[in-house]
């Protein structure tokens, strides 16, 4: 777990913003789960899944009760929806940290930050066109131009399961000459053989069944209008029969959004899909449920790779410097920021030297000078720090006015 310091938090801040602006134009209000759920909310993503079983923040509190700390936010969504029952189509948007306890190592942590997406209470292809172009939307205003879509359908809930026997059969065949460990997870869950990396099993997983060989003339239909959509909107897309993802609540279509410059094992900036029995599980009627969550960790680091979306500057617009004793700084400074020009300042009277070190460190546009002169005349010096221009010398009645307008010009 880290700490996010400036200027890489004003970062995420920004990539927040940028996330909420995109989001809220097509409709998604924001929601605030709690961090902490009953165990069992979480239980639901998949009793075979390293989420669930490994890597779990789960502990028994004062109350006696079994919660643990999110690993991901879609369970909890689901449990916010059986619970306030909101009007259908429900389209929620969140932002925040989740837990796993996973090996960490770069673009992968224990606390990462998600921002993502879930829709409830509709089963139409043209909404998980919707949601992923959504998706797709927000890399390219971030600037990201090597993201790669990836795109399957795991069909209907029989549909899957038809295709996890069959998966079970061909990897079982493969008898000992599958690797210990993907033998192990074929015991857990086969669809997940299919994610190993290890060279031995490549040849059993480049002869495995594939699943459009499994999807229902519906499910198959349904994926049929996804691609089409998505072909309508211009959102490029490659097809990976072979991506079944972590969690065991998806069904029909799911995805992944690759970084294109990131290693192999952490180049999945985010993933989603539909999940149409969750809320089922959860106790809820049945309803359609279909989203995405974002890594903001790894889309950054992506960001980095191509060198797009760096830290916004966060400089105050006029530092203060006061070498008359403080009083004036603290007056003007609390008078521009309550009239919406950022301010800051120097503290314990310091060396005229040393507060114009700080100023210029600042990187604010101007500095407003304040010596005994300046406060017995009523007067205060403006000086450019960014450009060459001179400085000079106004009235304290029309400094604010004075310092608008130059800002102003120093922007446009
Ligand atoms: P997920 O694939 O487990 O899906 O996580 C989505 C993204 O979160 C990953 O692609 C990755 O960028 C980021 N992430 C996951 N684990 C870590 C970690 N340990 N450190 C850093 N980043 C990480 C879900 O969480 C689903 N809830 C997505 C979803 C929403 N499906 C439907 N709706």
């Amino acid at each position: 777990m880290r700490d996010i310091l400036a200027p890489e938090s004003s970062r995420w801040r920004a990539f927040t913003s940028v996330f909420a602006d995109v989001v809220e134009s097509a409709g998604y209000e924001l929601i605030v789960p709690p961090l902490m759920e009953d165990l069992g909310v979480f239980s639901r993503i998949g009793e075979a899944t390293d989420v669930v079983t490994k890597e779990m923040y789960d502990f028994i509190d004062k109350g006696d009760r079994h919660v643990a700390l999110r690993p991901e936010q879609t369970a909890s969504v689901c449990r916010a929806f059986v619970q306030h029952r909101p009007v259908t189509p429900w389209k929620a948007w969140y932002s925040g940290p989740n837990f796993r306890y996973e090996k960490p190592q770069r673009g992968r942590y224990r606390q990462f930050d998600q921002v993502g997406i879930e829709v409830l209470g509709v089963d139409d292809p043209y909404l998980d066109v919707e949601v992923i172009a959504l998706g797709w939307e927000f890399y390219r205003r971030l600037g990201l131009r090597q993201v790669e879509l990836r795109l399957n359908s795991l069909g209907e809930p029989a549909d899957r399961a038809r295709y996890v026997d069959a998966l079970r059969a061909h990897f079982e065949a493969a008898g000992d000459d599958l690797t210990p460990q993907s033998r192990d997870t074929l015991a857990k869950n086969p669809l997940r053989v299919l994610d190993s990396k290890r060279e031995s099993d490549a040849r059993f997983i480049e002869s495995a069944p594939t699943i459009d060989q499994f999807w229902s003339p519906e499910a198959a239909a349904h994926f049929a209008t996804v691609r089409a959509g998505l072909t309508e909107l211009g959102v490029p897309f490659t097809i990976d029969m072979k991506l079944v993802r972590g969690l065991d609540y998806y069904r029909h279509t799911t995805f992944e959004f690759a970084g294109g410059t990131l290693d192999s094992a952490q180049n999945a900036l985010g993933g989603g899909g539909r999940y149409d029995g969750l809320v089922e599980d959860l106790g809820g009627p049945a309803t359609p449920g279909i989203g995405f969550a974002l890594g903001v960790d790894r889309t950054l680091l992506a960001c980095d790779d191509e060198g797009v979306f760096g830290a916004p500057d966060s400089a105050v617009a006029v530092f203060v410097v006061d070498t008359a004793g403080g009083a004036a700084a603290m007056s003007i400074t609390a008078e521009l920021r309550s009239q919406g020009v950022s301010a800051d300042r120097s503290y314990e009277n310091r060396s005229m030297k040393a507060q114009m070190k700080a100023a210029n460190r600042s990187g604010a546009e101007f500095a407003v000078i304040i010596g005994t002169d300046e406060l017995d005349a009523g007067t205060a010096i403006v000086k450019p720090l960014r450009t060459t221009g001179d400085q000079s010398t106004v009235n304290r009645s029309d400094l604010l006015t004075d310092l608008r307008s130059r800002l102003q010009e120093a922007t446009s």
